[in-house]
């Protein structure tokens, strides 16, 4: 087990290549504040981007238990069921994947994240997007399946994001203070962007900020959500915080007042892109030689960017972005970007 951060902080196996560095980007000279990007697209290759951090609690929690099966569902190109299979195999387990797609009788084309499961063995379940509202039953059914046949499953949820695996964004919070240490003050306030897809990154980020006294040394956090809407997370990212509180008692007290979300850029749909979020990522790209994903980092720096056009005041004097990784995503993409090229 790796150091550790809190006195309550639950067993974690390291799993990340963590502190990951950060750096200013060149991009958006124009627009008002400096943009400062997190590089936790670097966590690692095949267990790249922000759910390694969660996988870091969860998977040691699945090896307490003396798990030998794995679950997740997710997306049919879902980067954490991706992370989630890598990781029980790295550690010696298998996995099942309860993927969401059009048409479960006719499976996408194994490509991006698609492939990568399959290289790793991992058994795919597909299910229509109808079903997918049952999901937590199926995990239910599959991992029944699993202990029928002398098995031992462990059920990982959506995304990751439950309380114990919202502790890798405690820990992110933790470097990142560390990291804007010498660029946020309450005269040159800082915000911390991040893409928030199912609610434990953005959990962990609003619990650390409390723990740690951030708003006090000029740092704020602010989601921009890929799907759903801004209420919808406001019940999903409080309930995961009072989770925690009520497992580890921190004493952070998160209200809703803590969880702040820039909603209005989920565009054409979860996973779905307009050339404009295309264009900002090909841009970026060029200016920086960095690449977001178009599902989750190219879309939320999109908003970001959407509305500093708006209000170049909108966030203070540096976006902190948070790189949350995705980019096996963008292979499957590669005909939406062709006319862009
Ligand atoms: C690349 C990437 N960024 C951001 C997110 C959003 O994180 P969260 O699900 O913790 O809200 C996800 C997953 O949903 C992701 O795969």
């Amino acid at each position: 087990m790796a150091d550790t951060l809190h006195d309550r902080e639950p067993p974690r196996i390291q799993l990340a290549n963590q502190p990951t560095r950060g750096h200013w980007l060149r991009y958006g000279e124009s627009l008002g504040p400096r943009f400062w990007l997190k590089r936790d697209d670097h966590t690692g290759s095949e267990l790249m981007g922000n759910k390694v951090r969660k996988l870091e609690y969860l998977m040691a929690d699945a090896l307490a238990e003396k798990a030998t099966h794995v679950f997740s569902c997710g997306g049919e190109q879902s980067n954490h069921a991706r992370a989630t299979a890598f990781a029980a195999r790295q550690l010696g387990m298998e996995s099942v994947l309860i993927l969401r797609t059009d048409d479960p009788e006719q499976p996408p084309a194994a490509t991006g994240n698609i492939l990568l499961d399959k290289l790793v063995g991992s058994e795919i379940v597909w299910i229509s997007r109808p079903a997918w509202r049952n999901r937590n039953q199926l995990l239910a059914e599959q991992a029944d399946r699993i202990r029928a046949a002398g098995g031992r499953p462990y059920v990982v949820p959506e995304g990751g994001s439950n309380a114990l695996g919202s502790w890798g964004y405690i820990r992110a919070m933790h470097e990142l203070a560390s990291d804007l240490s010498t660029i946020a003050s309450p005269s040159n306030p800082v915000t911390v962007v991040y893409a928030c897809g199912s609610g434990g990154t953005g959990a962990g980020l609003v619990m650390g900020a409390k723990l740690f006294g951030l708003a006090a040394k000029g740092i704020r956090i602010a989601g921009v959500n890929v799907c759903d809407d801004r209420a919808y997370f406001l019940d999903v990212i409080g309930k995961i915080c009072s989770d925690m509180e009520s497992r580890w008692s921190l004493g952070a007290n998160v209200t809703a007042e803590d969880i702040e979300l820039v909603d209005g850029h989920v565009g054409a749909g979860y996973a779905k892109s307009r050339p404009e979020e295309l264009m900002t990522i090909r841009d970026l790209c060029r200016s920086d030689g960095v690449v977001l994903d178009p599902v989750y980092t190219g879309k939320a720096f999109h908003g970001v960017v959407t509305e500093l056009k708006r209000d170049p005041k909108r966030f203070g004097s540096t976006v902190a972005f948070i790189h949350t990784g995705g980019m096996f995503g963008l292979f499957p993409s590669y005909d939406l970007f062709t006319p862009l090229l």
